[in-house]
């Protein structure tokens, strides 16, 4: 029998640290729900003493979740140990996560601490968690750059006082792979009861060498591996859940080791993450980029159509990449949508579907097919977005080469509708400033950017801003045939953001 890795997703707490990645409590309950699906087996649902919001979002979490572990996140504080339990006490398979740096510039410089203060309080808030739960994960912030033998010392202390998973973390991405995984050799051949519990791996991107360096580590013992969906989390990002996965999916012979991930929900999960976070995936990301299938050299596609196997290491449909997508037009049933969504991901309610249903009619009127990608639309901006203060109800913009450009826009605040117009320097300016102006909000617009969904000139076109207010910053992203639309509502997704960020301040560790 193959040897198992767990899988600790932390999308909802290292990958929300992404700049711009803020999700409201609705889009985390999705996103949990998916993963869960997907078969993570544990999942971080956030870090509760940050915020209220981040408690009442975990809390919500740890209720829904039968299979999945939940865990949150806590500083080695009793108040911080507090409000992680007062999130996931009530989960079916809680568990608390605690962390203090363990590297000396660490120690020194931020903590302030001496080695034998750090061990200390890592006993002590290993121990102050027990009393909670026996499920217990501590974390040696900067693992990788600490002395080896004091971070062996401190997962030993930690161990004894009752963790059942000590975890090393890359956690500025300045590990090698050759090097992590000498580390992991020495930390379990030198921590003399670490076979109580499990080593896990949480590593950064820094250089590019998350995935690489979480592998080495998995070759040389650890059995747990944090990772997000597309990488995404602070910096450069975290380790990406779908390449670890491919990597032993497509060399069991290097890594005969199992998990419980569904492959074939990567790629649902992928997108679901890309739309309710906006961030987008990078075409050339490996396993979930748009480009990660596609061959554009004449020799490679002819080689392709021989035998697919010339030059694709995996099959599209192993992570659930449907090339043989099923188009709908307006004359398909509810009945189609509901099991094309199905195998998408999304099981919708009775109640959601006949929302969902209702848009897709609509856009099959403007666009003659409807592909995959824009049903994802339809249910990201149908469903997830319900509870935003703002809605675009209307748009109506003039421009052209010999008048003022106009935009008069209805907007729904906080369920009442309200009316304005302003002009710009184009459409898409005053369509913004007449959002700004109708909502009182004062953000600035950093970036700018529009790409199409699928081919073809009925596409879909795809915008996303990214807005600062005060400090904060948020990303927002619409879709619609129509860019000026598709840009109206990327920049109201936007403001919402912020104003979720305003309402829930948090407090940011690494
Ligand atoms: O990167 C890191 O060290 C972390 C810990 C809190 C696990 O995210
Ligand atoms: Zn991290």
């Amino acid at each position: 029998m193959k040897d198992r890795v767990y899988i600790f997703d932390t999308t909802l707490r290292d990958g929300e640290q992404s700049p711009g990645a803020s999700m409201n409590a609705a889009e985390k309950m999705r996103l949990a729900v998916q993963l869960e699906k997907l078969g993570v087996d544990i999942l971080e649902a956030g870090f509760p003493a940050a915020s209220q919001g981040d408690l009442d979002a975990v809390s919500q979490i740890a209720q829904k979740l039968e299979k999945t572990e939940v865990t949150a996140l806590a500083r080695t504080s009793k108040e911080d140990i507090d409000c992680a339990w007062k999130a996931i006490g009530h989960a079916a398979k809680p568990r608390i996560h605690t962390f203090i740096a363990t590297s000396d510039i660490h120690m020194d410089y931020k903590l302030k601490m001496t080695r034998d203060e750090v061990v200390k309080t890592a006993v002590e808030s290993v121990k102050y968690a027990r009393s909670f739960t026996d499920n217990v994960e501590f974390s040696a912030e900067d693992g990788s750059r600490s002395d080896r033998d004091f971070l062996c010392k401190v997962f030993e202390a930690a161990i004894e006082a009752g963790a059942t998973t000590v975890n090393l973390p890359d956690t500025v991405g300045y590990a090698i792979p050759e090097e992590f995984s000498e580390l992991v050799k020495y930390v379990l051949s030198h921590t003399p009861n670490i076979h109580k519990a499990i080593l896990s791996i949480h590593c950064h991107n820094d250089l590019g060498l998350a995935t690489a360096n979480t592998l080495a580590a998995i070759n040389s013992g650890a059995r747990q591996a944090e990772v997000t969906i597309n990488g995404i989390g602070e910096r450069a990002g975290n380790t990406s859940l779908e390449e670890v996965i491919m990597a032993l999916h497509t060399r069991p012979n290097f890594l005969p080791l199992s998990t419980e991930i569904k492959t074939n929900l990567i790629y649902p999960t992928s997108r679901l993450v890309s739309m309710i976070t906006g961030i987008l995936v990078q075409p050339n990301k490996a396993i979930v980029g748009a480009n990660a299938f596609a061959h554009e050299a004449g020799i490679h596609q002819d080689g392709v159509l021989k035998n697919p196997m010339t030059y694709e290491i995996m099959k599209p449909e192993t992570i659930g990449l449907n090339t043989n997508t099923l188009v709908l037009g307006k004359h398909s049933g509810r009945h189609a949508l509901r099991s094309r969504l199905k195998e998408l991901g999304y099981d919708l309610s009775d109640e959601e579907l006949k929302l969902v249903f209702k848009k897709f009619k609509e856009l099959a009127d403007k666009k003659k097919h409807v592909v995959d990608e824009d049903l994802e639309v339809i249910v990201t901006e149908g469903i997830l977005r319900t509870k935003d203060i703002f809605r675009l109800e209307y748009l109506h913009v003039t421009s052209g080469t010999t008048v003022l450009p106009m935009a008069s826009v209805k907007l729904e605040i906080n369920g009442r509708s309200a009316q304005g117009a302003d002009y710009g320097n184009g459409p898409i300016d005053s369509a913004f400033n007449a959002i700004a102006k109708l909502t009182g909000t004062k953000s600035e617009l950093l970036r700018f950017s529009v790409s199409a969904l699928t081919g073809g000139t009925d596409a879909q076109g795809e915008v996303t801003v990214r807005l600062r207010e005060n400090g904060l910053l948020a990303l927002g992203k619409g879709a619609d045939p129509d860019i000026i639309t598709a840009s109206a509502k990327a920049y109201v997704n936007g403001l919402n953001r912020l104003e979720y960020l305003k309402a829930n301040p948090v407090i940011k560790i690494s």
